[in-house]
């Protein structure tokens, strides 16, 4: 086994390089992949961390040797694990296993196609609700249309008039998480920000109960959380542990492909040569309100959304774990590693992605899709724990785009950069302003 040590910044006592991952965690990331290579080591917040930028050891960790790296329970009871306890992102081993398998076919087949139904209604309903010259926040639109979708057609439940007050409960919670050198102040100590989380979280667990009290009229035997219920009525599952799931929906479910339509309203404004053939498109392929079947026909869709997640991955980085001492890329990873793959850094490499920092549906031509190494571009990770909505994603993400974009642009009211700030995912540090125009 090879026993190359990665070489990283030096850092300072104590703190190693925790201010500078504090000041810009994004720029960090990429500084410390073009000065120390594809397998550099980094301490921040009092964790040595390998960072992974090679796609074939990326590979590694996360498909041929997945069982040698698990997940990460970072910030332990106190971190994403205490409030989605035994769901799925957070889960592991055995439990995780029987889960998922579960839960599979909710995701997958003929389910997709009653989705696509369900995102087509909603998001016409928001068009409706648009009126020409309206100024709006187009990341609260896209947050909240996004939480509608997954709740009803995962869970059963419409929560018309609740959407506002669980985005903002969502947001409250999501303040607990960011990384900081803070670190997680312990739950029990009543500081301001540990006071509104509690609070958040309570609100969202009463808006559960309400949303499993319509399901049981209005429901499907069949949808995901009545294939939940059935298992805990078989004893396989506790009411905690459905919970916890209706909880990772909620969270997982909506706020990544919020962002990835955020980003493309965004670049789509910024682009009007994309624009133009976005719209074009759109307009030789639907006829009326766009369906599931068009989606066949709209490549030059496909290479936006596709684009838009190589850009600004909503998932910026996953971490980790290494069972046993392993080799990534020629270097030795002893037992215990944390390991980052960090998709912002990958994404943004002049290797796989020429211009990388340029908005070019163009470059995804089924040649370019052919010949890019696998997992130089991974916005839903890979292997086992792979994402399990991305096919439900990807197809809410086209179909949103296109019912809207039948009907309306989006421009942008400033004119100032995007900032970004990486939060459990990547998010846009203010509002998005936009100006809706009828076409
Ligand atoms: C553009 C949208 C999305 C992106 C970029 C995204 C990204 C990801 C990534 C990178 C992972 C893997 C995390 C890891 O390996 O540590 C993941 C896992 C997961 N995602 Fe997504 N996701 C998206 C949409 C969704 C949707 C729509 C749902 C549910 C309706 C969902 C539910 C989940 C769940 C439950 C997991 C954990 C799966 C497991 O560990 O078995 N995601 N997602």
């Amino acid at each position: 086994m090879a026993n190359r040590v990665p070489s990283g910044p030096e850092g300072v006592p104590f703190l190693g390089s925790s201010l500078q991952y504090a000041d810009d965690p994004l720029g960090f990331m990429e500084r410390v992949a073009r000065e120390y290579g594809d397998v550099a080591r980094i301490d921040v917040y009092g964790t040595e961390v390998y960072q992974v930028t090679d796609p074939a050891a990326i590979r590694r960790v996360l498909v041929t040797n997945a069982a040698n790296y698990r997940k990460p329970s970072l910030g332990g009871d106190e971190g994403l694990g205490g409030l989605l306890g035994d769901g799925l992102l957070t889960s592991d081993g055995d439990h995780w296993q029987r889960q998922r398998k579960a839960m599979q076919p909710s995701f997958y087949g003929e389910k997709l196609d009653e989705y696509g139904e369900i995102i087509v209604r909603d998001t016409t309903e928001l068009a409706d609700s648009f009126s020409d010259g309206e100024h709006t926040d187009i990341h609260a639109e896209m947050s909240e249309l996004t939480l509608r979708i997954v709740v009803e057609s995962l869970l059963g439940a419409r929560i018309d008039g609740m959407e506002r007050a669980i985005r903002e409960a969502l947001m409250e919670v999501g303040e607990r998480f960011q990384p900081g050198p803070q670190g997680f102040v312990p739950e029990e100590i009543p500081t301001p920000r540990n006071v509104r989380y509690r609070r958040a979280v309570d609100r969202l667990d009463r808006i559960l109960r309400e949303i499993r009290r319509q399901h049981e009229y209005t429901g499907d035997e069949d949808d995901l959380l009545g294939v939940l219920l059935d298992r805990r009525d078989d004893g396989a599952l506790s009411d905690e542990s459905v919970r916890n799931e209706m909880m990772t929906m909620l969270l997982a479910g909506h706020d990544t492909t919020a962002l990835t339509l955020t980003y493309a309203w965004y670049l789509l404004s910024k682009h009007p040569e994309v624009a133009e053939r976005f719209h074009d498109e759109l307009d030789s392929v639907v006829e009326g309100t766009p369906t599931v079947a068009d989606l066949a026909d709209l490549d030059y869709l496909d290479n936006i959304v596709t684009e838009t997640m190589r850009l600004y991955p909503p998932a910026y980085v996953v971490y980790r774990q290494a069972a046993a001492a392993d080799e990534l890329a020629g270097f030795h990873v002893p037992a215990d590693t944390i390991v980052s793959t960090p998709q912002w850094v990958v994404h943004h490499d002049e290797r796989f992605f020429s211009d990388s920092w340029e908005f070019r549906p163009e470059r995804w031509t089924d040649e370019f899709r052919r010949d890019l190494p696998p997992f130089a571009y991974f916005p839903f990770g890979g292997g086992p724990r792979k994402c399990i909505g991305d096919g439900f994603a990807m197809r809410e993400a086209k179909l949103v785009l296109a019912t809207l974009g039948t009907r309306f642009e989006f421009d942008l009211v400033s004119t100032a950069p995007l900032d970004l700030v990486p939060l459990v995912t990547l998010h846009p540090a203010n509002p998005v302003e936009v100006t809706v125009r009828a076409r």
